[in-house]
């Protein structure tokens, strides 16, 4: 495995990890089994697709800001931070993902203990998490970040879950 030299962090999206980016979130895609085509243009223009996302910018309708989990030259994953909830609440304050040569290392743990963080500063004190119920390992990083869950699921048949500051 490769030795991270530096503590992770949440920094906002940067052209130093280029090569990282692009390789991380290929493999997680083709883990999944999901498209690639939007790789090709972020790697023609990579610095247009970092412009495109560093920032407080409207996101499902709400403001919203995009960070990247970054040691280093290591990019390991993305978490957003929703400044206030959608109308129907979808989606809660904050979501995230780790890419899969990354996964099941503790990053998702720590980097959402730190988005707490961020997302305090940015005046959301209680933060609504939602998570599909048969996603065993994000409810695990939740209820390791303090996370209590309401009974019941959402009307996109998810549970909620809430960190209170
Ligand atoms: C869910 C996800 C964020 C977890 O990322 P991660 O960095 O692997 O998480 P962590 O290493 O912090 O592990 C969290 C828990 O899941 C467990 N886990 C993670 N990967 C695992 C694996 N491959 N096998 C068994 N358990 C695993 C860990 O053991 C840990 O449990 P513990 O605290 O009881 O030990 C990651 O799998 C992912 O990005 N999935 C796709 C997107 C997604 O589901 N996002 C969340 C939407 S709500």
């Amino acid at each position: 495995m490769i030795a991270l030299s530096e503590t992770p962090r949440l920094v906002e999206p940067t052209t130093a990890v280029r090569i990282s980016y692009l390789t991380g979130e290929q493999a997680d895609m083709r883990a999944r089994g999901s498209d690639t085509s939007w790789l090709t243009a972020a790697s023609t223009d990579f610095d247009g697709f970092v412009a495109d996302r560093v920032g407080v910018r409207q996101r499902w309708g709400v403001p919203s800001t995009l960070f990247w989990f970054v040691s280093g030259e290591h990019y390991l994953g993305t978490l957003v931070v929703r400044h206030r909830l959608t109308e129907d609440q979808g989606g809660g304050h904050i979501g995230y993902h780790v890419v899969q040569p990354w996964q099941h290392r503790g990053h998702a743990t720590r980097m959402l203990a730190q988005g707490l963080v961020i997302a305090r500063s940015a005046g959301v004190d209680d933060a609504l998490l939602t998570v599909d119920p048969a996603n065993e390992w994000s409810r695990r990083v939740i209820i390791a970040n303090g996370g209590a869950p309401e009974e019941g699921l959402n009307h996109e048949g998810e549970q909620r879950f809430w960190i209170r500051s």
